[in-house]
Order: structure tokens, then sequence, then C-alpha cells
């Protein structure tokens, strides 16, 4: 068997008394598209730190395709490629001598570091303003850039923390298209995002984060169906007494949100009890419809918590 692509063991880090993360298991199982959901301060940029040795963990291990980070930093790091949550680029520098001094500290000289700067700055499509000072780019073209930097090397394992955050919709769609490329030609994927769509596109499983640990992981699909429930929506008409004792009827045989004269029914068995206890209840039903679950209701489900608005 070949070793997975990331493998955390009891991964943890405390902040003082904090802890941030408590002890994480987790294998990132080799090309494929992992998404990391979970709320603002759930602890997933301190988990993509530690394993990507930016860092250092206050229990645990951390194994990047097989090679243990403590002991060959160099030779797990190599593997890897991080394109951090904040903007590590210098802004007075060109797009091109930003990628020179990153390709140099991957060890990357000569033809080769020219090479892959071209190639890096083609697969983020900035080729035509590479001579340019970074601080006249626009946010969008700064995050292309942050993640041609983490390309350089070619990594077998490619982490993205929250690439498209406060991004224009062109330059968040190249990044979203550039990053599915590029797991589509074999490498190894870690995404981090607020963006439920951009999950259910792109990641092949998903693993919820939420106070420091990972509380599910499946595919999109696995997880709506353990966790989100598939439900109806009744819109009612009657008295209000009438819908009053249709919503405490049908509580009996489900889960059930009121919202004025709409009942949000998660049936516990079939639906046929829920409609017959409304009817008997003296409300009529003027509307059926069938919601859709989504990953959304699945993660609210799991961590009682919205994500982070979209800016
Ligand atoms: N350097 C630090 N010192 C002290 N506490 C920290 C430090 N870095 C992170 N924390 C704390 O650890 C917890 C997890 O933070 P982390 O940045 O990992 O969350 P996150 O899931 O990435 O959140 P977001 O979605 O906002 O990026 C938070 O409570 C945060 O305040
Ligand atoms: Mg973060």
């Amino acid at each position: 068997m070949t070793a997975a692509a990331l493998s955390l063991r009891g991964l943890g880090k405390d902040y003082g008394a904090r802890t941030a993360v408590g002890a994480i298991d987790l294998d990132v199982v080799r090309g494929e598209c992992l998404g990391l959901l979970g709320p603002n301060g759930a602890g997933k940029t301190t988990t993509i730190s530690m394993a990507s040795g930016v860092v250092t963990p206050t229990r645990g291990t951390v194994a990047i395709g097989g090679v243990e980070l403590a002991r060959d930093p160099r030779g797990a790091k190599q593997k890897l490629g991080l394109v951090p949550q904040e903007l590590a680029i210098y802004e007075e520098l060109s797009a091109l001598q930003n990628l020179a001094y990153f390709g140099a500290l991957y060890g990357l000289a000569g033809k080769t570091l020219a090479d892959r700067i071209a190639w890096a700055l083609g697969v983020v499509g900035l080729r035509d303003r590479a001579g340019e000072q970074v601080k006249r780019y626009s946010g969008g073209m700064k995050r292309r850039i942050n993640l041609a930097a983490g390309l350089l090397h070619e990594p077998e394992l490619l982490i993205l923390d929250e690439p498209t955050v406060g991004v224009d919709p062109q330059s968040r769609n190249h990044i979203f298209e550039t990053v599915r490329d590029l797991n589509a030609r074999g490498m190894t994927v870690i995404y981090t995002t607020h963006y439920m769509e951009e999950v259910e596109a792109l990641c092949d499983r998903v693993a919820i984060v939420d106070a420091g640990a990972i509380v599910a992981t499946g595919t999109v699909a696995e997880l709506i169906a353990a966790h989100a429930g598939k439900g109806v929506e009744l819109e009612l008409a009657g008295e209000p007494a009438a819908i009053d004792r249709a919503a405490a009827a049908a509580a009996a045989h489900g889960t059930v949100a009121r919202d004025g004269g709409t009942l949000r029914v998660v049936p516990a068995g079939g639906l046929a009890p829920v409609i017959a206890a409304v009817e008997e209840a003296g409300a009529a039903i003027a509307r059926i419809q069938s919601r859709q679950a989504s990953l959304e209701s699945a993660f609210l489900a799991l961590t009682g918590k919205t994500l982070r608005d979209a800016p």
C-alpha cells in the first residue's frame, strides 16, 4: 500500500490555556481533493500550518507522502505546496522577483527555476503582467501570484487556505478552475473555504472541523444523507388555532420547524402520517414541496453554526 498523501495522528496545538486544535487524525488519499470546512476559529489554519511545518504542534505527528515531518523536515516539505490564507508575497517586488525568491527557497536555480516560473505564471494566467510590482496588482491577481508561489516546485500535495476569499469573480473563477485542473492531472489537494458551492463542485471528500476537532468526514452525498435529513415544506391554510394544532400534531411524526403558516418537516417515518395528522387537526394543506437537503444544512446540523458570510 502506498503511503497517504498526508497523514495526521493525534495532531494538536495549545496556545497557552487555549486549545486551538485538540487531537486530529486524518488521512488524505493520493489524488483526491479534500475540502476542509469549518466556522471561524475552528482550527483549520492551525491544522494546515502544523501539517506544513509552519507551526510546531503541541502533540501528534505529521507525515507527508510517508515522510515524517519531524524526522525529515526538508524531505517532507519538498512534497508540499502551501498557499496561505494571509498573502505571503512582497509588494515592492515584481511577480517574477517574488517567484524567483520563493523558487530559491525550494532549492531551484538556473534554467529549472526559469522554466518553473514560466510554467507557474502560465498556470495562474499572469505571464503578461509578470514584470510589474505586485503592489500594482488587484487583490485577485495577488492571490493568483500567491498560488503560483506554492506551485513552483510542483508539489505532490497542494494545500490552499481560503484561496478565493475577497477576490473578484474573474480571479475567483480562474483560481477555482486552476485548482480543479491541477487536481485532475493528479495533484492531491486540500481546499479550505467558506463557499459551500466550491466544495460541492471541487471536492471528492469533505472534513468538517469545529472547535479544534474533525466532527465528520465523507463525500458531500454521504454527509447530506447522514446529517442533513431530507424534508418537506407544508404551506397550511385555515384558522390560526387549527394551524397551531396541526404544527403540534405534525411534531409527533417528525422534526418540525414553523415559520408562520409554513411547516418545515423532516418526517421520522413516511410523509403520510404527517399529512394525516395535519388534516385531522383541521388545517388544509395549500402546498407541499420537497426540500432539497444540502451541504449547508448538514453543516448546520453538525456544528450548530453558519459559515462566515461571503464578503
Ligand atoms: N498565534 C496564535 N496565538 C493564540 N491563539 C491563536 C493563534 N493562532 C490561532 N489561535 C486561536 O486558535 C483558534 C483556531 O484558529 P484558526 O486560525 O486555526 O481558525 P480557522 O478555522 O482557520 O478560522 P478562520 O475561518 O477564521 O480562518 C482560534 O481560537 C484562534 O484565536
Ligand atoms: Mg483560517
